[in-house]
């Protein structure tokens, strides 16, 4: 590829473009069709806030819903735990209340995001039909007293589901309040032990299989004897009773939890769709990063959204880390969320103090305007706080709302959420339909590749305490992000060929045909950077009869010779041009074939002066294997920018914590680490707002 400059103009870009071997390298994305279809560009990004009528005196919803609409909220989203409400006996039925809660918001010029009530079945169900909840790996049946307990399989419950769906769907399916359906909460319940799943794991197995012989196979029932006769005889694997179940089974097990959440709200979205007019979406909140299910799986919904909490305990970057949250997951979030259907929104975004973390801390002021911004730089439609008032009772009692608990004090992050609404509004008188992403930076698009299967996978066998799945890969992500490239995190089934880098961390499930899909956007020049772990297995979960993760042998241009583990306090070291790097959790040990090139070498153990990183060019592209993960990700980040750099493609140079992206004409900036950051906008630039350095929690916009 043709080395670029960061100052390069059209012209360049065009002869980047028409000589780049990637070929479908987009000028500016498209527009998705839910994008299209329910957000207007030029709206950019709303701001909305939960509100729960059921649990405010009537008398307080006008006042409530004004003062929504007085701090700048555009939308209120109600219902989603409603259901004793809606149905307070079993067939009878109550609406009146939520006519009333949704034209008071209507008449305040709030759009509406009504939920299906299907987290909180009501105690009169819980009491004539206890099958309706799931039995927990501890064998236990749930009861009533909590939320997102349910059957998914359980005739009864989706007899319950069904009715109150339709009701809904009937009730306000064509009512021009109604923005859009959230359906359920958070789905991903814990997975079901209980008859109602295991007969619907049996027959999800009958029809991957056909026959028991093939999932003797698959499952590898030779080992210990565990081979059955029939496939009524199987049991839903349970690692929390048995020693040993088999890996494969769980990550069948896995992927049939997963699927049955999806279908539990496809099937709702089908329901709905009887009475909805097209103008209103149907989605659903996943937790961010959910690992019991698999967002990509609800593939009949208009758009997923996600929720998300940044202050909770953890850590964070620096000194005042803990206050500034969590900073790869919002940046996560937009780019996995936004690329399933092209369109997302956080559904949840916290406010302020949350109530169930071990500790849990007061954010720092502004930083609940900095996940905004955030948010709206990964091209969100929408966002939404979790919640308007300070609940009074219940077991999120000391969760911060927009408002304290008087119900009308505006609490800090309720004050900067009103900011933030008030800046998309005038955000949008400064929109230009005809904006175009600058093309040193569509220049380096990249994609990481993601499966949850690998997840459930190696999250059941991690052969180190040491590893953490979805933190390798939260590694590449803030390396991509530190040099400043367009992020999306991607499926298989997607074409590869518009990013010119493609980096697939610890992809241990593989089978040939993944291979040759990864050749041939090497071949046609891509530059895929596959690291330790990748192709171990078999889609089935079990090694390959042949070399160690032979599949990839042939494209990395490598043998994986072995993997090494060191305890906690080990010194594994490695050298990269004469630099030297520590590692303790996971190290691939290469062997290059001739023409392949050893970036980096063990320095000690008794491997020393053997291969951690190889490098070839194949066809019009290249192939990185990095088959370490170091203690701090240095090498990986050095390793990145030789990659980029040999590619042609020029690379920022942000700190940890710090995210510059484009969207819709507007350059976004935001600091979560504890120290302030010079971003320099270039000469010439408008600042919208904020101002240089940047301060952690701080926003630095322009154009
Ligand atoms: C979310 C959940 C909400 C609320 C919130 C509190 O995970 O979806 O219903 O419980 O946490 O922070």
């Amino acid at each position: 590829m043709k080395k670029l400059r960061h100052s390069s103009r059209l012209t360049l870009v065009l002869l980047f473009v028409l000589t780049s071997p990637v070929l479908a390298l987009p000028q500016s994305p498209a527009r998705s069709e839910a994008a299209a279809r329910f957000f207007p560009a030029k709206d950019l990004m709303r701001v909305g806030v939960y509100y729960y009528p059921e649990h405010w005196p009537e008398g307080e919803w006008d006042r409530d819903f004004a003062n929504i609409e007085r701090l700048g909220f555009e939308f209120v989203h109600m219902g989603e735990f409603a259901w004793a409400f809606m149905e307070p006996e079993e067939g009878r039925f109550d609406f009146a209340w939520l006519d009333r809660a949704v034209e008071l918001a209507a008449r305040h010029h709030l759009k509406v995001i009504l939920c299906t009530p299907t987290p909180t079945p009501p105690a009169w169900m819980a009491e004539k039909y206890p099958e309706i909840f799931l039995v927990g790996a501890d064998g236990r049946r749930r009861e009533h007293g909590s939320r997102g307990n349910n059957a998914l399989a359980d005739p009864a419950y989706l007899r319950f589901t069904e009715r109150v769906v339709m009701q809904l769907a009937s009730r306000y399916g064509k009512n021009p309040a109604v923005w859009g359906w959230q359906l359920d909460n958070e789905p991903g319940a814990p997975p079901d032990y209980g008859p109602s799943a295991q007969a619907a794991f049996r027959d999800w197995l009958r029809a991957r299989y056909q026959t028991i012989d093939v999932l003797n196979r698959e499952w590898g029932a030779a080992f210990w004897s565990l081979k059955y006769d029939d496939f009524d005889q199987v049991r839903a694997p349970n690692p929390t009773l048995l020693y040993g179940v088999s890996p494969h089974a769980v990550l069948d097990f896995r992927r049939f939890t997963a699927d049955q959440t999806a279908k539990f709200l496809n099937w709702q979205a089908a329901l709905l769709r009887r009475y909805t007019v097209p103008a209103q979406f149907i989605t659903t909140n996943y937790i961010s990063t959910t690992g019991s299910s698999d967002p990509r799986r609800s593939g009949d919904l208009d758009f997923i959204s996600y929720t998300m909490y940044p202050v909770g305990g953890g850590r964070g970057l620096g000194e005042d880390g803990f206050r500034l949250g969590w900073p790869d997951g919002i940046a996560f979030a937009n780019a996995f969320y936004k690329n399933i259907k092209g369109a997302t929104g956080v559904m949840e975004l916290q406010p302020g103090q949350v109530n169930w973390a071990y500790i849990n801390p007061q954010p720092m002021p502004g930083v609940v305007r900095m996940w905004l911004w955030h948010a709206f730089a990964g091209g969100l439609s929408f966002a939404c706080n979790y919640r308007y008032r300070q609940p009074l009772y219940g077991s999120e009692l000391y969760h911060y709302g927009i408002v304290r608990t008087d119900g009308v004090t505006p609490s800090p992050g309720g004050l900067e959420y009103s900011q933030v609404a008030r800046e998309m509004r005038e955000l949008r008188a400064k929109y230009d339909p005809n904006a175009r992403p600058p093309a040193n930076y569509l220049a380096r698009r990249t994609a990481i590749l993601w499966n949850q299967e690998n997840l459930w996978n190696i999250d059941y066998q991690k052969q180190t305490g040491l590893w953490d799945t979805w933190g390798h890969m939260f590694r590449y992500l803030e390396i991509a992000k530190s040099f400043g490239a367009p992020l999306d995190i991607i499926s298989e089934g997607q074409d590869f060929s518009s990013y010119p880098v493609l980096v697939a961390p610890a992809y241990q499930l593989v089978d040939e045909e993944l291979v040759r899909k990864w050749t041939s956007y090497v071949e046609q020049g891509g530059h895929l950077v596959l690291t330790c772990r990748t192709g171990q297995k078999r889609r089935n979960g079990q090694l390959w009869e042949a070399a160690w993760a032979a599949p990839i042998r042939p494209l990395i241009g490598a043998e994986v010779s072995f993997f090494d583990l060191l305890l906690e306090d080990g010194r594994g070291e490695v050298t990269m041009n004469g630099t030297a790097y520590q590692w303790n959790v996971w190290a691939d040990v290469l062997k290059p074939n001739e023409g392949t090139e050893s970036l980096a070498k063990y320095a000690n153990q008794f491997y020393a002066g053997q291969t951690a990183v190889t490098y070839r060019r194949l066809g019009k592209g290249s192939v990185t294997y990095v088959g370490v993960q170091t203690k701090d990700g240095r090498l990986e980040k050095d390793v990145l920018r030789e990659v980029y750099k040999r590619a042609g493609l020029t690379t920022e140079d942000y700190s940890q914590g710090v995210y510059v992206d484009w969207r819709d004409g507007f350059w976004v900036a935001v600091n979560y680490s504890s120290k302030p950051a010079e971003i320099n906008p270039p000469k010439g630039a408008e600042i919208l707002y904020g101002s240089q350095p940047l301060k952690p929690a701080d926003v630095l916009v322009w154009r």
